[in-house]
């Protein structure tokens, strides 16, 4: 029968392939989605040129608070006045925020992303002249130079020049206004028609009023600005879209006209830039001059294109900059459509041409600037002025939140697809794991399983009995995750949708009524996230009596939640579509994912009475994300490129503080030959999240309907990942707590090493090992650049040493995965790998430690329940370091307040380039002291304790004699 089922799968896996393979061109269809050219603020801005900018900080204006210091920007074209507001925070940041002084309407300032209102610094004046004032902050190193005419703000540190705002004059803030009547008249609308909408649609907030000016002439320039027909001077309300703006057959009715900003960012020293995902491209962002800018926008993009600035399904609008010396970061706080325009003095010039600039003497600093352009919201900037960039992931993670600790399964292998058919698949799938000895956490369950895509429903054809089917996995210690799309089916009888219609709880038209769209199910409503109403509503669902068929082992997938909605201008929602508090969609876009993923983990937080952690993928994000979960690339394609791509694309999210991704192993589209397949599963083994998923119609694909010999090195791929396991909580608890990203390029650990600024297909995970997988189809061999004057690495499989720096030809085998522990570190590992994560918690661990040149390694091991919150309210985890040196192995506890009690012992210690001792002595708890058992092989200088037998929370040490 398996056998039969196997003939089948690889008959239907060829006929498939013939079908997709041949007849599907794949790629995007760029008319689907707009350029900045169609996208009229895009247009606008970008058509400002460098020069001088219009506007003027009033330095009369300044006022000094003790955490603020405000002063008014006027644009000296329009009159219009802003109000900017500028805060030293602790910790070596800057927050500026520039809104309208006197706006018709309040601009949305976003929400919900900072953890907490960050602690400021003092700062004081500390120089002054006609044009500009010197700031200086308190326990910084740097000092803010405020220039009034043209506006512009310096940041020194030392007297050096480290970043300016506005040093290009490409300062842009569209107020608000009213229409002008010879637009409306365009538009066949009144100016008192308008005036009527726009106090209708606000009235729920409470509109502002229109400023009227006291007789000062500041007040008076922003009176002006409302009153349209005293506004004489050509502006950007005259340009095409100002008003109104189509998209193919999609029209967006803009009732408050223009209300773009945007700001530059000149970085002098600064050629290599990192972040904004996200984006399929790579690491280090390219220039943008000349061609398109990078866009965010949360966006359902079917089948997505490699090596393009295109927006994708999450967006986190946070930059850093690097050079040999320093670090920088860029926190741009807006929800709204944005992109990203980046350029460069030093582009399109060879390492030759730079290199001549110099020997003539001349050559310019190389200076990188950036330019933001937002479609609405208020400019609100965070400068991360680092200086290291360990620095800049603590400042982020200070605004924003770290990682959140996943449950310990999580960063298991997951084994899903589109979709298994019935329980009776879910459980074959289950026992084909332990026929063929491979480990498995989670069965996903795609929108097939609910009833009709009615989510928090079962199909009662195909699982009949959840219940069972949950207990059965929980029987094998597995769990399941089912998908929860945020779009609701219209339809009377579903419970869901007639509780949210008479709640008011969907997205409005603008006109008022709930929002339709079209989504998997047919018609459908998108719940408001953005009200907290709706978050407490959905999170309540997820409680074992409301969300029937469910237990503590289904975890939640939120899918489609950019929104998306199929037929929707550029497959999501209207940007007049009306959210909580009379925003407009336009304002919130980039964050409506965001709510939904941290309503679902809330969720899943409750039903335990907040005992558990919860786990929760999502396919949309935005910045502080990282606190609700995991995330993955969406949907990617069965192709060599894609699973290139993989690497960029989660180092670029590791880099803005979302450790916890992956993309779909296999590709999610088309069909993989077995050795792009087997490369997949090696990838995918030393990324953060590990789950192999894909497109309904594609051929069964799980593991073991490889043939035989890419079945055992895949099996071997799994297995790795399992055994070092530990390694990676450790690796997630450190991000966790401190920010740091679980998988890094290298030049995060090799600052100084140019080499390292480009590389998109090596990474290190922790500051230990060194990945290098390999990603080309019929590899003999891969290049491995091995960093670090004077490190070396040693190569897991051979255990041969390597030294740094050099590139490294080292032959592959199908089997291979390039991975190097660096020397100087230790790694822990569970090695006897079982079924799953949670039959192999309380398992002994092995200690891998490898030498450093000097003679020394470092290393550590997070331990907890696995699952639950009492390390956070209880205390209850293990922290341990161990450190070698003097040939002397200590264990210690590097955070005395936690303590966990756990069976977990330490089974075997193997040091890499170690001489032969003459004996190993083990001393525990400062008393005992006993033999080591041990062997040393003598050609790979590997040192193997044998059963040191000590309990994981003890203390002892190991002296290699
Ligand atoms: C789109 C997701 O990206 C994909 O992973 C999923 O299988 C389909 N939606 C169906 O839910």
């Amino acid at each position: 029968m398996a056998a039969a089922r196997r003939r089948r799968s690889w008959a239907e896996l060829a006929l498939a392939c013939v079908g997709l393979c041949l007849s599907t061109a794949f790629a995007v269809d760029r008319s689907n989605f707009k350029t900045c050219d169609q996208s009229s603020f895009c247009k606008r801005q970008r058509s400002i040129q460098p020069g001088s900018s219009p506007y003027r900080a009033l330095l009369d204006s300044l006022e000094l608070a003790p955490d603020a210091l405000t002063v008014q920007l006027v644009n000296e074209v329009t009159k219009v006045v802003l109000l900017l507001e500028l805060q030293g925070l602790q910790g070596n940041m800057t927050r500026i925020r520039i809104d309208e002084l006197k706006p018709l309407r309040p601009r949305y300032r976003v929400p919900d992303v900072l953890v907490a209102d960050p602690p400021t610094a003092r700062l004081s004046i500390s120089g002054r002249d006609e044009n500009s004032v010197e700031l200086t902050v308190a326990e910084g190193p740097y000092k803010i130079i405020l220039t009034g005419r043209p506006f512009r703000l310096d940041l020194l540190e030392n007297r050096s020049l480290v970043l300016s705002v506005n040093a290009r004059g490409l300062m842009v803030f569209e107020h608000q206004r009213l229409p002008r009547n010879s637009f409306s008249d365009k538009v066949s609308l009144t100016f008192g028609s308008i005036w009527d909408k726009i106090k209708n649609l606000f009235s729920r907030q409470g509109p502002t009023e229109p400023a009227e000016g006291d007789g000062t002439p500041d007040e008076e320039a922003a009176g002006k600005a409302d009153k349209p027909e005293e506004n004489k001077e050509k502006d950007d309300s005259d340009e095409p879209g100002a008003w109104e703006e189509m998209f193919k057959t999609h029209s967006d009715s803009k009732p408050y006209g223009p209300t773009s900003v945007g700001l530059d960012f000149s970085l002098p020293g600064m050629e290599h830039v990192y972040g904004i995902p996200e984006h399929a491209d790579n690491l280090r962002l390219k220039v943008t001059e000349g061609g398109e800018p990078y866009r965010l926008y949360n966006l359902d993009v079917f089948q997505y294109e490699l090596y393009n600035p295109m927006a994708l399904y999450g967006s986190v609008p946070v930059l850093l900059a690097h050079n040999i010396h320093r670090d920088l970061g860029i926190f741009w706080l807006n929800a709204a459509e944005t992109w990203v325009d980046i350029s460069s003095n030093t582009a399109g010039k060879t390492l030759f041409g730079k290199m001549l600039d110099y020997l003539q003497g001349g050559g310019e600093t190389p200076q990188t600037d950036v330019r933001w352009m937002s479609e609405s919201g208020i400019i609100d900037v965070f400068l991360l002025l680092g200086p290291t960039v360990s620095d800049i992931f603590r400042q982020y993670a200070s605004l924003t939140g770290t990682q959140a600790l996943p449950p310990l399964f999580s960063l298991g292998y997951h084994q899903s697809r589109w979709n298994y058919r019935d329980e009776a698949d879910v459980i074959e799938v289950d026992q084909g794991f332990d026929n063929h000895d491979i480990p498995c956490d989670v069965i996903w369950l795609d929108i097939e399983h609910a009833d009709g895509k009615r989510y928090f429903t079962w199909d009662s054809s195909r699982f009949p009995q959840p219940l069972a089917m949950l207990g059965h996995l929980a029987s094998k210690r597995r769990k399941l995750v089912a998908i929860v799309d945020p779009h609701i089916k219209v339809d009377s009888g579903y419970r869901v949708h007639e509780e949210l219609r008479s709640l008011g709880l969907y997205v409005k038209t603008r006109d008022g009524s709930d929002y339709e769209g079209w989504c998997w199910p047919g018609s459908v409503g998108y719940p408001d996230f953005t009200d907290i109403k709706m978050r407490e509503w959905w999170a309540n669902m997820f409680s074992f009596d409301k969300y029937e068929g469910s237990a503590s082992n289904l975890y939640v997938w939120n899918d489609m939640n950019e929104p998306s909605v199929f037929n929707g201008p550029e497959v999501t929602m209207l940007k007049d579509a009306r959210h909580h508090g009379g925003w407009e969609h336009r304002d919130i876009h980039n964050i409506y994912g965001f709510y939904v993923h941290m309503a679902t983990a809330e969720g899943l937080i409750r039903r335990s009475g907040g005992v558990e952690r919860p786990f929760v993928l999502s396919r949309a994000f935005f910045a502080g994300s990282q606190r609700f979960g995991a995330i993955w690339t969406g949907d990617n394609a069965a192709e060599w490129d894609h699973l290139k791509i993989s690497i960029p694309m989660c180092l670029s999210l590791g880099l803005v503080g979302l450790s916890f991704c992956g993309a779909d192993v296999g590709g999610f589209f088309k069909n993989p030959e077995p050795e792009l397949i087997l490369r997949w599963y090696q990838v995918g083994a030393y990324q953060p999240f590990y789950r192999a998923h894909s497109h309904m119609d594609t051929g069964r694909r799980e593991p073991w309907l490889l043939p035989p010999e890419y079945l055992g090195p895949t099996r071997d791929a799994l297995r790795q990942r399992y055994a070092l396991l530990p390694f990676w909580y450790t690796l997630f608890y450190r991000a966790h707590r401190d920010g740091h990203p679980v998988m890094r390029p290298l030049w995060v650990q090799y600052p100084k090493d140019v080499t390292t600024f480009g590389q998109d297909d090596q990474y290190m995970l922790g500051d230990s090992l060194l990945v290098h997988p390999v990603t080309e189809p019929g590899a003999r061999g891969v290049q491995v650049y091995l960093p670090g004057q004077g490190e070396v690495w040693y190569d897991i499989q051979s255990y041969q040493k390597h030294h740094g720096p050099q590139t490294l030809y080292l032959p592959v085998t199908l089997s291979s995965i390039p991975v190097f522990q660096r020397g100087g570190t230790i790694i822990p590992r569970w090695e006897r790998v079982r079924r799953s994560s949670d039959c192999m918690k309380d398992d002994p661990i092995t200690l891998y430690v490898a030498i450093s040149p000097q003679g020394t390694a470092e290393g550590e091991l997070y331990l907890d329940d696995g699952h639950t919150f009492n390390y956070q309210t209880q205390k209850k985890y293990l922290h341990r370091k161990f450190s070698f040196s003097g040939n002397t192995l200590t264990s210690s506890s590097a955070d005395p307040q936690g303590y966990f009690e756990t069976g977990v012992w330490i089974e075997r210690v193997v040091i890499l380039g170690a001489g032969k001792p003459a004996s190993v002595l083990l001393q525990t708890e400062g008393l005992l002291e006993n033999l080591l058992d041990f062997h040393h092989e003598a050609e790979t200088s590997v040192l193997t304790l044998r059963r040191p037998g000590v309990h994981v929370s003890a203390d002892w040490i190991i002296y290699l004699r």
